[in-house]
């Protein structure tokens, strides 16, 4: 703990030589993207799982592939009851009280930037009939829930979305659907409420194999490039959140329901 506000101030001057030199796309912080074998807790499920979640929202738990099965039950309770809700609402209420203190300027430059899947949608009803996240990312399937534009709004986040709109930001919707999702994706955010973004980015077919936090970080650059200042960056994944050209502050939000590198 007490070693955090070191470590931020070594990533803020990392962030600064990057961004020095504009030419380097490496991210200033690796994600791990290999699972990390712990042994079996012989501890009681819900206390092993609340410490479980702990754990995968740090980003101690580093890349995983699906939630343990002991911890169905618990995300279950989690994601339907009234604490997920909770936890997404508080993350927005600390964005709208930091984007309230941001003096908008009237070149039209000032930015922020939202994440689409467990950020402004919420893709629960895809994952109650998915186990949860305890089933292995079935690509087709998921394409065919995609397709469907029915996710619905997380209430928090539109109503944030909403409160940024207000204040005069330009909202980039920035995600890891591919290029060939536009037409359904910008009738899913639309159907569930949110209207007048700046650009809806998605990735391309030249994205194919590159990593979220590489993909990310580079749209992010050409914006920063443009003149945008990205002073907010929302995000359910540590991926939409680091590497380079980052906000000058990243709201995460909560999901023990699946993790990309
Ligand atoms: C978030 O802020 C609203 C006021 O805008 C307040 O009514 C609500 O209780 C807050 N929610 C939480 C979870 O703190
Ligand atoms: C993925 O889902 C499709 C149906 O959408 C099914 O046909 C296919 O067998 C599944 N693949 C795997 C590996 O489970
Ligand atoms: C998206 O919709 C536009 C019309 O609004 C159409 O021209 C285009 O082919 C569609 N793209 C895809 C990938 O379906």
């Amino acid at each position: 703990m007490a070693s955090q506000p070191l470590t931020f101030l070594f990533l803020l001057l990392l962030t600064a030589s990057v961004l020095e030199s504009s030419t380097s796309f490496e991210p200033n912080i690796r994600l791990p993207t290999t699972a990390t074998i712990v042994p079996r807790s012989d501890i009681d499920d819900d206390l092993y799982c609340a410490s479980w979640q702990l754990a995968v929202e740090t980003n101690n738990a580093g890349s995983w592939a699906a939630i343990p099965s002991r911890c169905v039950p618990f995300v279950r309770d989690y994601m339907t009851g009234q604490r997920y809700a909770s936890d997404c609402e508080v993350v927005a209420n600390y964005s709208l009280a930091y984007a309230s203190t941001v003096k908008i300027a009237s070149d039209g430059k000032d930015a922020w930037v939202f994440d689409v899947d467990e950020t402004l949608l919420t893709n629960l009803p895809y994952y109650r009939d998915h186990g949860f996240g305890s089933e292995i990312f079935n690509e087709s399937c998921w394409d065919e829930w995609v397709a469907e534009a029915k996710a619905p709004a997380i209430p928090s986040s539109l109503k944030l979305y909403n409160g940024l709109k207000q204040m005069r930001f330009k909202i980039f919707v920035l995600t890891g659907r591919s290029e060939h999702q536009r037409n359904d994706t910008r009738k899913n955010l639309e159907l569930a409420g949110y209207t007048g973004w700046e650009g809806l980015i998605l990735r391309g077919a030249s994205d194919g194999g590159t990593p979220a936090t590489i993909f990310k970080s580079e749209r992010r650059s050409v914006l920063v490039n443009e003149g945008y200042r990205i002073h907010g960056n929302s995000g359910d994944q540590w991926s939409d959140l680091l590497g380079f050209a980052v906000a000058k502050r990243s709201f995460k939000l909560p999901n023990p329901m699946y993790y990309i590198a």
